[in-house]
């Protein structure tokens, strides 16, 4: 038999003959690379929240939500988090990662026909592959080929559909009226990750569903699960899940990542009741965020850059193959941008993942533009 340790420097090897090896970095050099779209993560108010939330609840909260861990903050949270987002409740998590892993396991089963956006996250695929149910992928945001694929299914089994709104590598925007169309169509579980969305899309950095004049209220109460994340725009850590007070309830009894974890340190949801505070009225950052992320995408597109479909924050920049994308990366990292290669299994075309962030300035964008010219004359 091969020693487990001989197994594993094999594979490491394999990965770095194919440029896939993936090593830890700091981070260095101005961010275009995080998903702390809003800068919260540095903000005053929220740093001097997070001090006094421990202050007034302690550290951890010794136990899962079920046991001794519950807290009156957590359902704060919850209470804010949903008028946010315009639901009738939400569920608290540690990350998005069990929030999406959880929710699939726990509404799931063998028999569900699972309809899934080939470029969802991982955590969405995690979850369907726990939960036993059967994937279906449809091809990245056709609806076309999503319809298809619901025409020809069991019409007696269970069915879900989960897509991401922001796709958090690609920063395409999901159809989310014709998803929405298609789940009442068929009947189906509606599921939307609006992970990269919040606090960047919609009326109060609510999300691609909250974009003002875009899905009606009747429709936005068709969609039976968003998933929203704490880490990113939001500055901190956690999840929160956004349902009715019935699939709530569902939740606390039947999602094993809620019901067999420690719940997650108090302070972190007393924190986060301020960020969603701060979302609600950075709107002139959103603005910014828009126009500077347009403004890179147009002159890299007429560079001859390939950024696919995006919209969004989230400009990806296609390389010809995996060591280009690291000796692009390497390049703009040494002058000071914080610019990371993104490879596969990660994504199926290597790039580079530029994310725009309420701190970069005209004339930041510029520079980097300037650094992507030299690196062109370079190649
Ligand atoms: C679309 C999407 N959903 C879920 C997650 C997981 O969220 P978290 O980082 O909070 O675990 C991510 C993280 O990258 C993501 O991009």
């Amino acid at each position: 038999m091969i020693p487990f340790e001989k197994i594993v420097l094999n594979e490491l090897n394999r990965l770095k003959s194919k440029n896939l090896y993936r090593k830890l970095r700091y981070p260095g050099g101005f961010d275009f690379s995080s998903n702390d779209y809003l800068c919260l993560s540095k903000n005053k108010e929220v740093l001097k929240t997070l001090k006094k939330g421990i202050d007034l609840y302690g550290a951890g909260s010794t136990a899962s939500r079920l046991i001794r861990g519950h807290r009156n903050v957590f359902e704060e949270a919850e209470t804010e988090f949903a008028k946010l987002v315009g639901t009738e409740s939400s569920i608290f998590l540690a990350n998005g990662f069990v929030a999406n892993l959880g929710l699939l396991d726990a509404i799931a089963n063998p028999k569900t026909l699972i309809f899934t956006d080939r470029l969802n996250h991982a955590s969405i695929l995690d979850g369907i592959r726990i939960s036993g149910g059967q994937k279906k992928y449809f091809n990245h945001k056709d609806m076309e080929h999503l319809k298809e694929l619901l025409q020809k299914s069991d019409k007696t089994k269970p069915k879900i559909i989960v897509s991401e709104t922001v796709f958090s590598m690609d920063g395409d925007i999901a159809d989310v009226k014709e998803l929405i169309r298609l789940k009442k169509e068929f009947g189906t579980v509606l599921i939307l990750d609006e992970a990269h969305a919040l606090g960047v899309f919609g009326k109060n950095g609510a999300g691609v569903c909250r974009i003002e004049n875009y899905i009606t209220e009747d429709d936005l109460a068709q969609i039976n699960f968003r998933v929203y994340t704490g880490g990113k725009a939001m500055g901190i850590e956690g999840a929160f899940i956004a349902c009715t007070e019935n699939s709530k309830e569902y939740l606390i009894n039947k999602m094993r990542t809620f019901i067999f974890s420690t719940a997650p340190m108090p302070c972190i949801a007393y924190t986060l009741i301020k960020s969603i505070q701060l979302i609600k009225e950075m709107e002139k950052e959103r603005k910014s965020i828009q126009s500077n992320a347009s403004y890179l995408r147009d002159t890299l597109v007429s560079m001859n850059f390939d950024t696919l479909q995006t919209h969004s924050q989230i400009i990806p920049v296609i390389t010809e193959n995996e060591n280009d994308a690291i000796e692009f990366s390497d390049f703009l990292m040494k002058r000071g941008f914080d610019i990371r290669a993104i490879r596969p299994p990660t994504v199926k075309e290597s790039r580079l993942r530029i994310s725009i962030n309420s701190e970069a300035k005209r004339k930041d964008i510029e520079k980097l533009i300037e650094t992507i010219k030299d690196y062109k004359k370079e190649k």
